[in-house]
């Protein structure tokens, strides 16, 4: 497969310091980019810019807009921006409280807000760039047990294909990314009650998805720009299921919240 480069090309990365943001900043230095590693763990971020040529590092809340601002101007507007940061909480509806709602609402759906417009005006002065979002499959299908989750990666998804129509006009790209279950930390981050957020990612698969793999995956994605990133075929199968019988696949996801309650009961009994 050919490989795409991005040489000399400025790349700004939130919630680099982890997991998929880690593996795209991989990703882009392997491609000849100029990469800034950013995260709300300023120390995680500099152990992943270390191991990259010409890459820096920085503590980026993007809860933060100002800071965000800054660290668009910083970099006098990234050639790409990966509005990537996120967290999750799985469990029970009833068990979620005001702060979590609004923490998960703050980081996933803020975070990417803040980013866009730090950086697209800026983008379309310039006539040129491309802002790569991170939702989720869970962006796509009515996964039970995740609502706070589900609800701020829809957000994410119709916001980044209704800028994508109003940018292309201005030279800016815009791609939305939709993995399933990828093998990162934040499989076992948030979960809520007795239920297990690594159970509700894996969705009954046995196996998460490989996080480099993702990476090389979203690049190739951004150099041919494409809307979309929808991955691995099991989720692009659901997802298009989904579409075509959205009665049955919404009895399917009602079947899986039993199935996981069923599970939770049998591991910790009240
Ligand atoms: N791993 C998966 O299965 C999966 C699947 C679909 C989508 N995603 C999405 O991918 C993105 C990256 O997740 P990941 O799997 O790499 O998780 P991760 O937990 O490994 O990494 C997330 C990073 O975001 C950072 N972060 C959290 N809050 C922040 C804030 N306020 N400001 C800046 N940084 C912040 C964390 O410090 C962490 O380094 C998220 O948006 C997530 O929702 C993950």
């Amino acid at each position: 497969m050919t490989e795409v480069r991005f040489d000399g090309k400025t790349a700004l990365v939130t919630g680099g310091g982890s997991g998929i943001g880690a593996a795209l900043c991989r990703a882009l230095a392997a491609a000849g980019a100029v990469v800034v590693c950013t995260d709300l763990d300023g120390d995680a971020a500099s152990r992943v810019a270390a191991d990259l040529p010409g890459a820096r590092a920085a503590r980026l809340d993007v809860t933060d807009a100002d800071a965000v601002q800054r660290a668009v101007e910083e970099v006098e507007c990234p050639d790409l921006l990966f509005n990537n940061a996120g967290i999750v909480f799985g469990g029970e509806t009833t068990d979620l409280t005001p702060d979590q709602w609004n923490q998960i609402i703050d980081v996933n759906v803020r975070g990417v807000v803040h980013g866009i417009s730090a950086a697209y005006p800026r983008m379309v002065a310039r006539g040129s760039g491309h802002i790569i979002n991170v939702a989720s499959l869970a962006g796509l299908l009515p996964s039970g047990l995740l609502t706070s989750y589900v609800m701020t990666k829809h957000a994410i998804v119709g916001l980044s294909l209704a800028l994508r129509s109003e940018a292309a006009a201005h030279g800016v790209g815009v791609t939305v990314v939709c993995p399933g279950a990828v093998d990162t930390p934040i499989l076992d981050k948030g979960s809520v009650g007795r239920i297990v957020a690594r159970d509700l990612f894996l969705q009954g698969s046995q196996k998460p998805y490989d996080v480099d793999r993702l990476a090389g995956e979203v690049l190739r994605a951004v150099a041919a720009d494409r809307a979309m990133v929808v991955t691995p075929r099991s989720g692009r199968m659901a997802w298009r299921f989904g579409r075509a019988a959205p009665l049955m696949l919404n009895r399917a996801a009602t079947r899986f919240v039993a199935q996981q309650r069923a599970r939770a009961a049998r591991r910790s009994p009240r």
